[in-house]
């Protein structure tokens, strides 16, 4: 086996070397501890020359105790147990390229049927590396003293990465866990590399179990790939292969949505909020699809709002087109539109009239409220209940369309159109 110790040392930040260092240390102290690796994405990256992620790290023996110490030495809060002895260290405030290092314990899984949680069992490093998605991400390197740097690589993901590709352990992979669909485009388009042809195979067979993970896993893969400066490409990579049809039928990244979200990354002028960019790559999608997008997510409300706010949009958008329309009307027609939505509209929308009214309303017309409040009315005598609000809602308009300017004029007219109300 190669030995990639100059990986963990010269070609690692100060950060990485120093939890390497202390593996070492604590492995050689603990007897109940046999082996330490570091392991999955930060090998690949390690190799790749790229800057890894956060610390991922696979024990046979005491996780537990390996762990604790762990923590204890770099100054970090006791870790917390998730899943199967697995346990996580928080790095934030401690570290600045290192947010939280994983400790697994390391297992074989089992998956006893499509989609589900695996199973797991204490198993050996070899097992632990082979129940993992891809050749590039199945390697690891050990932090005991005694083979410090060694490779261990029982899937020749080290050839796989110099051939830049991406492939499966098993044919049964997909199967076991459908989201691997999502991590394999993921990882070819941000490491530049092809997916291994059967490997796509693989994929096109397996597309339907997509159908059996949970809203929120869908949820967040999709919010993964999101979140990458690559989104585009790998919105295209998901559309060819068919994997936006097999989330939902109707989901589809339109043209307009993916030139705007490509120049915006070129400019690098875009919005980072998610809600915003959600609402951009829906763009185009009608009531009916994205209400269908929102059910698959399983949603919650402001991912809901921002997939339908487009179509919701869409309903009232002309109106904006009419010449003479007051701000108070703009505001109206405006008011239960989702900000995303409208951000979204200006950047994909048609160039038409409507669009400079969506920018005044974004810019100014939502920011304009009135001076005065409940107190102000009723400190001058305007009896409680819903009238308040309703003139208030006078004011506003008034304000809004420059009728009104100061404090005063606001109470002043609040108080002329009290008898209309007294009346009804
Ligand atoms: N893994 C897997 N199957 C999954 C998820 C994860 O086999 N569905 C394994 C892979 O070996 C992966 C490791 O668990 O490398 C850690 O998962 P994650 O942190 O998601 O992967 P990284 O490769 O570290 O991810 P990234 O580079 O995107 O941060």
């Amino acid at each position: 086996m190669p030995n990639l110790s100059q990986l963990l040392t010269s070609k690692s930040s100060d950060e990485y070397q120093r939890v390497f260092g202390l593996c070492r240390d604590i492995s050689s102290e603990l007897d109940s501890v046999d082996g330490v690796y570091v392991v999955g994405g930060i090998v690949r990256d390690l190799i790749l020359d790229r800057t890894p992620g956060d610390i991922d790290l696979s024990v046979t023996g005491d996780a537990k105790a390996f762990s604790a110490e762990l923590a204890s030495r770099i100054g970090a809060p006791s870790p917390d147990e998730s899943q199967f002895l697995t346990f996580k260290i928080g790095a934030t405030g401690i570290f600045s390229d290192v947010s939280s290092i994983d400790v697994v314990t390391a297992r074989s899984e089992t998956y006893a049927d499509s989609a589900a949680l695996p199973e797991v069992e204490v198993s050996s490093i070899n097992h632990d590396l082979k129940r993992r998605d891809f050749t590039v991400n199945a390697m690891a390197i050990s932090l005991m003293g005694s083979d410090w740097g060694t490779l261990v690589d029982p899937k020749n993901g080290f050839g796989d990465v110099m051939r830049k590709r991406i492939k499966v352990l098993h044919d049964g992979s997909f199967v076991d866990d459908p989201t691997r669909i999502f991590r394999a485009v993921r990882y070819a388009v941000r490491l530049g590399f092809g997916i291994d042809s059967r490997t796509i195979e693989l994929i096109s067979k397996s597309l339907a179990n997509v159908d059996r993970l949970s809203g929120t896993r869908v949820r967040n893969e999709f919010e993964l790939v999101l979140m990458e400066s690559n989104r585009v490409e790998m919105f295209r990579m998901s559309e060819e292969i068919g994997l936006l049809a097999a989330i939902s039928p109707g989901l589809r990244i339109g043209t307009k949505a993916l030139k705007v979200l490509s120049d915006q990354s070129e400019q690098e002028a875009i919005s980072t909020e998610l809600p915003d960019l959600l609402a951009i790559t829906m763009f185009g999608l009608n009531e009916d699809e994205a209400k269908q997008v929102v059910q698959r997510f399983d949603a919650p409300a402001a991912w809901g709002e921002s997939i339908t706010g487009n179509a919701q949009l869409a309903k009232h958008v002309a109106v904006l087109d009419q010449a003479n329309l007051a701000p108070s009307e703009v505001a109206e027609i405006l008011r239960t539109i989702p900000l995303p939505s409208i951000k979204a509209y200006i950047l994909a929308g048609p160039p038409l009239p409507r669009r400079e009214k969506l920018v005044e309303y974004l810019e100014k017309i939502q920011f304009i409220k009135p001076e005065i409040n409940g107190d102000d009315l009723l400190a001058v005598g305007i009896p409680q209940g819903p009238i308040i609000g309703q003139l208030i809602d006078i004011v506003r308009r008034a304000k809004l369309d420059g009728k009104v300017s100061t404090k005063q004029e606001e109470l002043d007219l609040a108080k002329s159109r009290l008898p209309g109300f007294l009346t009804k």
